[in-house]
């Protein structure tokens, strides 16, 4: 594989990725300019790739954003082989796959970006895999059919995606000290599921700060709603990138 351009960061603003799930391009938009200058990156989910259409990586790419385009893929080789080169060519700089698809598929995703960023002439987008779904558990796993707990289930899946090329994992905090120490140094570990000091949780189940993420070794930390529901979004964003910057100099 070449070197990606996605590396784990020293600054916090890169650390940051704000999901920006929002179905309506304009809504996206101006949560995006209030953003501008303050966060290295926003995730573009299917919400909003479908309620938008693709050529929101592009405007999202002009105003200055690293592009996280979270479709998490997940089809045969020749699918997903085509899905990723049409991703580099739309922009994206970082994008997910299932661990799940297996070693082919994972192959296939690394190798066809890696050739896409060539033909393109654009640094080599960077590539993650989604081992275990956090919605599964392993009574989940077990009437999926799985044998292994939800534990081993992710860190096979994760050494699969690393030996077939891929760049690291989405994962939950909780699992982003296990994925630090399996894949090293220069893998990337994003950890959505995080949650500012005293924010509402949501949906989230298992959150952690973004303090607590960053010290359990995640690169990236994807956060949203407490952002693009907050009265300031900027600001949200502020105290946050503020927040990881104590922890990364703890870290040092
Ligand atoms: O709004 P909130 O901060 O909960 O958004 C979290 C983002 O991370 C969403 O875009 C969601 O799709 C994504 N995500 C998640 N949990 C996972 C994987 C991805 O919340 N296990």
């Amino acid at each position: 594989m070449t070197d990606t351009a996605v590396t784990v960061p020293a600054r916090a603003r890169d650390a940051l990725i704000v999901a920006l799930d929002l179905p309506e391009r304009d809504a996206a938009l101006a949560v995006a300019r209030d953003l501008k200058g303050r966060c290295g990156w926003v995730k573009v989910g299917m919400t909003l790739y479908d309620g938008a259409g693709p050529d929101i990586v592009r405007e999202l790419r002009a105003l200055g954003f690293k592009v996280f385009v979270d479709l998490k893929l997940h089809d045969i080789p020749h699918q997903v082989r085509g899905a990723c080169g049409v991703l580099v060519r739309q922009g994206a700089n970082l994008f997910t796959v299932h661990a799940s698809g297996g070693r082919a598929m994972l192959e296939a995703a690394a190798s066809a970006t890696a050739a896409a960023a060539e033909r393109f002439g654009v640094p080599r987008p960077a590539v993650i895999a989604v081992t275990v779904l956090t919605s599964l558990d392993d009574a989940a796993l077990a009437e999926m059919g799985f044998s292994q707990s939800a534990g081993e289930h992710v860190a096979a899946l994760a050494a699969l995606a690393r030996d077939a090329g891929v760049d690291g994992v989405v994962c939950s905090p909780a699992e982003a000290a296990g994925m630090r120490a399996l894949l090293g140094p220069e893998a990337l570990v994003v950890t959505p599921g995080v949650r500012p000091s005293g924010a509402e949780t949501g949906d989230q189940s298992r959150v952690a700060t973004p303090a607590e993420a960053i010290a359990a070794g995640a690169s990236h930390l994807v956060v949203g709603r407490p952002v693009t529901e907050a009265p300031s979004p900027g600001a949200a964003a502020d105290a946050i990138v503020a927040e990881i910057e104590t922890a990364i100099q703890g870290r040092e």
